[in-house]
């Protein structure tokens, strides 16, 4: 099997079954990501990844982004996402390529299995990003790095309202989720333009989703708004949004919260 060839350790178990859409897996968010392949490049450059390096491409939604590293970057990459509809679409469109269904709170993957996971717009989207980034960092091996672009809140008070944009919160909370879960951050950019420019791109395409214009891929849509609440801060709470990347890189395992995944004891 690919996976195994490629080096990642443990192959994929089945995923867990529960009520949801979300938890059976045959869900199709749809997906936009201000940016795009622009914030990957950038992402890749900043973390400096030797060529073969071993990437998890975790929520990789249609492997748009798995793709590009494999081709351009000579990188040996798998994708998982929870929506087996999305990994259906990623594997018609790249048969030859590493798709599995997964869930980032429970990944069957060895310990030390990667030297790098990228999360693109996706720990904002999940109910515990805490639990995902605890397995997260079980597979990634001690010099490993997290790679993740993602939606912040800038400015106003952090509550999110029913329609708005789901956020990380501000930067310093951002810092203190990853090093929870034992990671510093060892880069971090700005990149809220191209929120603001996937809001434009919508607005210029009607019936279109805020940022698809813009994006080869991504970022979340059950809660997508107008686009108001990013162009000018939400009326009630003043929270004015932002768009971030950063690198952060693994702790010494002593300094690190123990990963979920050495817990129970994985190898
Ligand atoms: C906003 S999209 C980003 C897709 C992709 N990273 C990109 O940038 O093109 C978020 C993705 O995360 C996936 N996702 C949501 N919850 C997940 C979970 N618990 N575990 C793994 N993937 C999840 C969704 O199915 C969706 O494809």
């Amino acid at each position: 099997m690919m996976r195994s060839q490629q080096g990642f350790g443990e192959g994929m178990a089945a995923v867990a079954v529960c009520g949801s859409a979300a938890d059976r897996g045959d869900f199709a968010p749809a997906c936009l990501r201000p940016g795009g392949l622009e914030l990957t490049e950038d992402l890749v450059t900043l973390a400096r990844l030797p060529r073969h390096a071993r990437v998890l491409d975790l929520g990789c939604g249609k492997g748009t982004t798995v793709a590009h590293l494999v081709d351009r970057h000579d990188l040996r990459v798998i994708g998982v996402d929870a929506s087996a509809v999305q990994i259906a679409r990623a594997r018609e469109a790249r048969p030859d390529l590493g798709f599995f269904v997964g869930r980032a709170e429970g990944l069957p993957f060895a310990r030390a299995a990667f030297d790098a996971v990228l999360v693109e717009c996706v720990l904002s989207t999940l109910a515990d990003a805490d639990a995902a980034l605890r397995e997260i960092v079980g597979v990634l091996a001690d010099d490993g790095c997290l790679l993740v672009s993602d939606i912040y809140t800038r400015g106003g008070v952090d509550v999110c309202p029913p329609s708005g944009l789901p956020s990380l919160g501000r930067r310093e909370a951002v810092a203190g989720l990853l090093e929870g879960a034992g990671f510093r951050i060892a880069e971090w950019r700005d990149r809220s333009g191209v929120l603001a420019r996937a809001f434009w791109d919508a607005a210029a395409s009607p019936g279109r989703r805020p940022g698809e214009a813009a994006a080869e891929s991504a970022c979340t849509a059950a809660a997508a708004p107008s686009g108001e609440a990013v162009k000018r801060p939400s009326p009630r709470t003043g929270r004015r949004l932002g768009y971030f990347i950063c690198v952060a890189r693994v702790c010494a395992r002593s300094e690190a919260p123990a990963a979920k995944g050495a817990q129970h004891g994985r190898s």
